[in-house]
This record gives C-alpha cells, structure tokens and sequence, in this order.
C-alpha cells in the first residue's frame, strides 16, 4: 500500500515537471509588446543596475525577472526594458526623470500591452478608477519587489490584499465580531480590478454567500424549506439578498450583533 502511493508521488511530481516546462518559456514576450522609444535600442538589466542600485537589490526575485523581450538577447535580460521601453537613449543623457523612458507608474498602458485581461476588467461596469487616472496599479502592487502584491498596515488580512485596508478604512477597522470571511481576504467577495456586479462583488445575488455557508433542507419541516447555519432561512431569502434585505447589512463586521445585523 505505502509502496503504491510512493509510485503516485514520483508519477505526479514526473507530470508536473513536464507541466512546468511549457510555464517556465511564458516569460518571453513579444517586442511589440513592450513600450516604444523613439531611436532608442535594448540595453540589458545590467546597464540600469549601474545606477538603479536599489532596485537592484529585490528585482532578481520578483515576479518579472524572468519576464524579457523575444529577440533581443543583451547581457542580464531585458526585463527592465519590457515595462519601460528600450533604455539607450535614457543611457546616452545620462539617465533623469521624463528622460527617454517610459514610467507606467504615470500611465498604465504599459502594463496592459502585456495584460489586456486586466485591461479588459478594468472597463467593466464598476471598476477602480484607474483608466481615468485617478489611482495607479503601483497603490496595490509593487512592480520592482520580492512580492508583486503590495503590503501595507498590519491588519490581519490575508497578504494580497492588506492595500485595500489604506483607502478603505471603514470595512477594514477592527471590530467585536468582525467576519471570519474577512480572513480570506477582501477578494473572497470582491473582484479587485472590476466586475459587472456592483460594488465590484464576485456575486450579485445570494451566492455570494452560499459558497461558504451551506444552504440544507430543513431535515424537520417541509419541502422546499433550507437552513442556513442551523436556522430556517426559507423566508428570509425571498426578501433579497443576505445583506440587503435589512439581515446581514454588517457585512464586514459589527460592534453589536455576532450575526451582523446591523
Ligand atoms: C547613467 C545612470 C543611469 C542609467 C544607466 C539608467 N538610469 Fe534611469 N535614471 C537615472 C537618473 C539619475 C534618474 C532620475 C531619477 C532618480 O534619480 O532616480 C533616472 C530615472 C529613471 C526612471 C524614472 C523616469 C520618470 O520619468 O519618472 C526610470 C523608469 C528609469 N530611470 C529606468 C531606467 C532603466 C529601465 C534603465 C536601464 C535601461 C535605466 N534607467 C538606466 C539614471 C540612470
Ligand atoms: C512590471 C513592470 C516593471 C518592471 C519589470 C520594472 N519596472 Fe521600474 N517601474 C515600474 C512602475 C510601475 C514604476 C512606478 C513606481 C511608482 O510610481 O512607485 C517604476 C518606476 C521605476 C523607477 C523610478 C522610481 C522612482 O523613484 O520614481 C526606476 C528608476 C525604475 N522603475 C527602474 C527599473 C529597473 C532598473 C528595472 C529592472 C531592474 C525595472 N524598473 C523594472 C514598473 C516596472
Ligand atoms: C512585457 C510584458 C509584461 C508587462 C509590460 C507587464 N507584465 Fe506583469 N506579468 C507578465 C508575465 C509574463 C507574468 C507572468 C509571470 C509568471 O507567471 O511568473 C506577469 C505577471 C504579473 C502579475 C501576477 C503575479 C502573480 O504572482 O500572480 C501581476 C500582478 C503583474 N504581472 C502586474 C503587472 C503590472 C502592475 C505591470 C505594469 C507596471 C505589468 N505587470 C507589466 C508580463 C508583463
Ligand atoms: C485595488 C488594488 C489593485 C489595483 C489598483 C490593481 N490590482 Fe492587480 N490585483 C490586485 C489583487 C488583490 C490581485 C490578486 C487577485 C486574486 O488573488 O484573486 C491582483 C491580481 C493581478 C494580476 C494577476 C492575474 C489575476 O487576475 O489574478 C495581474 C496581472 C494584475 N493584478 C495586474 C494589474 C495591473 C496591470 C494593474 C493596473 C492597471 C492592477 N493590477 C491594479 C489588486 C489590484
Ligand atoms: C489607492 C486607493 C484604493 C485602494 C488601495 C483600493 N481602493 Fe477600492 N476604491 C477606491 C476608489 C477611488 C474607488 C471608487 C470610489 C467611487 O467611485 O466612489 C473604490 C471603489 C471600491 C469599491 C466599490 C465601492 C462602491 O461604492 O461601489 C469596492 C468594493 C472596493 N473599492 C474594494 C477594494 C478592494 C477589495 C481593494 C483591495 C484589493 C481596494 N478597494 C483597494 C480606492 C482604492
Ligand atoms: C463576505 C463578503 C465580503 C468580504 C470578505 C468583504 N466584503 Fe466588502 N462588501 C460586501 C458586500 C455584500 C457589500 C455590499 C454592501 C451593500 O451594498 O450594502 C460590500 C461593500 C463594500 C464596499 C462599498 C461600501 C459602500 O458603502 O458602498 C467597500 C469599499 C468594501 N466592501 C470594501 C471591502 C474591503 C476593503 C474588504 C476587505 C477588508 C471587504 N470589502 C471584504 C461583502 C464583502
Ligand atoms: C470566504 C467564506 C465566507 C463568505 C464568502 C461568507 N462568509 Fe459568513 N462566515 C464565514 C465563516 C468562516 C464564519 C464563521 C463560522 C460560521 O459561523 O459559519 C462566518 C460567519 C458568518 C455569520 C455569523 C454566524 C453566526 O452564527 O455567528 C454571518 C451572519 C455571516 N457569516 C454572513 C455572511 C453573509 C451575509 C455573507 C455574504 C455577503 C457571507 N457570510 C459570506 C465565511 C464566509
């Protein structure tokens, strides 16, 4: 029995491996996807790090190291160049702000030439106000870091969306009876790009919900009635949703009631 799930593991690994190898090449894009510069060519990571030394020091392990542009194979890669365009003439002046080189901090066309599903989301009926300028996609990620998704405050949410917590103060406070949902993270309920939904829910009805408490039938009364944590919610649910029809309106947490009425 121990001999024939030791099999499975080296079976499973063996598959996986092989599904890897096609993952690790996702890393090279095309050149017309990185920004443009007018007159300027690929210079290769190495040249930046000359006076980018911060940076330097976390991009080796962040998510877009190994991210480099097909074709243009110059010395340490070019990931740097795939976010802020072909770096020679930034070189050539000796480097300053507005200089020969792309900041999609400022403009995040950059980012969509290679993410347009983001892009995409982002012109959805609700979304962040990021298109029109008014936030960035560096409030929630962290292009040159060990970790892409940004931290911030020391909330115990989970990691990837501790940022929401800094313009969201009043569904992040803590409270006495705060939603273990919260645990999950804000994206256990919200889509943090955009959504059809409004107030960017990953559900606009009841099922936001029902993935994490079981709707039963009522085993004692009759047919057709359910239960939702141990009490009978077959009237309730034709009133609305849980959080809209005047029940669960304290859907992040409460100070007052552990069912978060209200
Ligand atoms: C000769 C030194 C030098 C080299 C080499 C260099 N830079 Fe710069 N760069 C600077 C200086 C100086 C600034 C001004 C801001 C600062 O001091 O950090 C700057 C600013 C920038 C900015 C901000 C631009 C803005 O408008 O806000 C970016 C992005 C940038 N560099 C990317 C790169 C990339 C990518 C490379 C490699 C292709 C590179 N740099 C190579 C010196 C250099
Ligand atoms: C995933 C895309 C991406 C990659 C790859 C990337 N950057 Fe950036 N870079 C950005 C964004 C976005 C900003 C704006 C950050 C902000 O406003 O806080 C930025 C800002 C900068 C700045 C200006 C910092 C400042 O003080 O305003 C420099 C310099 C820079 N990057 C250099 C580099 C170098 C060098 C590399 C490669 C080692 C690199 N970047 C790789 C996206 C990228
Ligand atoms: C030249 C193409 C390119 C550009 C430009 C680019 N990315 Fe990416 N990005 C990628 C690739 C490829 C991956 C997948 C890397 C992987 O799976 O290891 C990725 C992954 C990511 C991820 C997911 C990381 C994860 O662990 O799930 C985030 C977030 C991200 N990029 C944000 C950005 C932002 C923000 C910008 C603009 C500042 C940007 N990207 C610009 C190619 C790009
Ligand atoms: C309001 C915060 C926020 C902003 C602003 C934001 N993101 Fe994200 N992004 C997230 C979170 C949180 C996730 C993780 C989603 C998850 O795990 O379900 C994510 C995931 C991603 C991914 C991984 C793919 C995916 O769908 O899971 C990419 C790529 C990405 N973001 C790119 C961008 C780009 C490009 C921008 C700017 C145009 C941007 N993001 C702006 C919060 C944000
Ligand atoms: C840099 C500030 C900032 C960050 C970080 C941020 N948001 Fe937002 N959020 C906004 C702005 C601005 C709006 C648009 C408000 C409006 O249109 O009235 C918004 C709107 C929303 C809405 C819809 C509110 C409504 O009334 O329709 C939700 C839900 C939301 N954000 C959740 C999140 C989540 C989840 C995160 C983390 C993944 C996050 N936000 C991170 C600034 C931010
Ligand atoms: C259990 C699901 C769930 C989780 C987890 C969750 N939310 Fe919400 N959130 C909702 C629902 C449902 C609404 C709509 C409430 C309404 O319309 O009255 C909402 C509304 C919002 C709004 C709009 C508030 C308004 O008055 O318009 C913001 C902003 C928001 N949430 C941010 C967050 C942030 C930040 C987190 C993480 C700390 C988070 N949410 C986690 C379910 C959730
Ligand atoms: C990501 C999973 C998740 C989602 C989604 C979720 N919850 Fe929860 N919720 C929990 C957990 C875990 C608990 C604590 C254990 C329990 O009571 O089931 C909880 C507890 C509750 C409680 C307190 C129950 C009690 O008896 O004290 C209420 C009320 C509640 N949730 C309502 C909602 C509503 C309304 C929604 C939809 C807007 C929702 N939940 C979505 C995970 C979730």
């Amino acid at each position: 029995m121990t001999n024939k799930r030791f099999n499975w593991t080296i079976a499973a690994a063996l598959v996986l491996t092989v599904a890897l190898i096609p993952a690790c090449r996702t890393g090279q894009v095309e050149a017309d996807k990185a920004p443009k510069i007018e007159g300027a060519k690929y210079v290769g990571n190495q040249v930046c790090f000359d006076c980018h030394t911060n940076i330097h020091r976390t991009f080796p392990a962040s998510t877009h190291a190994r991210v480099r542009v097909a074709d243009f194979d110059v010395k340490g890669g070019t990931s740097c160049e795939s976010c802020h365009g072909p770096g020679s003439e930034h070189v050539r002046v000796g480097g300053g702000r507005g200089r020969f080189i792309v900041n999609p901090g400022r403009d995040p066309m950059a980012c969509f030439n290679c993410h347009q599903e983001i892009h995409a989301q982002l012109r959805l009926p609700h979304h962040h106000p990021i298109v029109e300028g008014q936030m960035n996609c560096v409030q929630c990620h962290d292009p040159h870091g060990t970790d892409i998704f940004k931290p911030a405050g020391g909330l115990a949410f989970s990691r990837r969306d501790q940022s929401c917590a800094e313009c969201h103060r009043e569904q992040s406070r803590p409270r006495v009876f705060v939603h273990p949902a919260l645990r999950e993270g804000c994206t256990a309920c919200h889509e943090p790009h955009g959504s059809v939904n409004d107030k960017l829910l990953v559900a606009r009805d009841n099922n936001l919900c029902l993935r994490c408490h079981a709707q039963i039938a009522s085993p004692t009364a009759s047919v057709g009635s359910v239960s939702i944590g141990a009490m009978s919610h077959t009237q309730f649910l034709t009133r609305g949703t849980c959080w809209s029809a005047g029940c669960h309106t304290a859907v992040h947490g409460s100070n007052v009631d552990s069912k978060l009425r209200f």
